[in-house]
């Protein structure tokens, strides 16, 4: 079964009790479980990570490049969407087809939240609607592999 990979940057691990009127009242836990579901639903094994650590974050998706089995990433890259390079560049180096998710707006926010750095290198963005939004990107990204000419698309014809 292909999968598809959910990465949660740093912070992400204190959902449901991290400033909920911001990001809600969910855990990671109850997103990534109902996440599964969905993307067994649609054919997909989800494999999630997360991590407070730019380095290790940078290096899993390094480890895509790899693993033909990863048909595409969910990412919320928490503060690092902000200040990463490195994880910018480590996208565009998989070159799977990525979807990048905030909780909350970032463009009604900080100033410093404005800018994403990582956003240039994902198929888009989906940005606000709580944990929503990670159910949106899974409808997104499993739509776009199903219609672009990618791996999974074709397999799909051979079967
Ligand atoms: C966030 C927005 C970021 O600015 C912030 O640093 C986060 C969460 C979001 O999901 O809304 O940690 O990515």
């Amino acid at each position: 079964m292909m999968k598809l990979l959910l990465i949660n940057g740093p912070n992400l691990q204190l959902l449901g009790r991290r400033e909920p009127e911001i990001y809600g009242s969910e855990t990671l836990p109850d997103i990534v479980r109902k996440l599964r579901c969905e993307a067994q639903e649609f054919g997909f094994e989800l494999e999630d990570f997360q991590s407070n650590t730019e380095g290790e974050i940078v290096s899993r998706i390094g480890e895509t490049l790899g693993d033909p089995e990863i048909a595409g990433i969910i990412i919320n890259p928490a503060a690092y969407t902000h200040t990463s390079v490195a994880i910018r560049d480590a996208l565009a180096a998989a070159a799977k087809p990525a979807l990048e998710v905030h909780l909350s707006n970032i463009h009604v926010r900080e100033e410093f939240r404005h800018r994403s750095l990582t956003a240039p290198v994902c198929l888009g963005c989906i940005i606000g609607l709580g944990s929503y939004g990670y159910s949106l990107a899974l409808r997104g990204l499993v739509h776009h592999l199903q219609t672009s000419d990618s791996a999974v698309a074709r397999t799909a014809d051979t079967v």
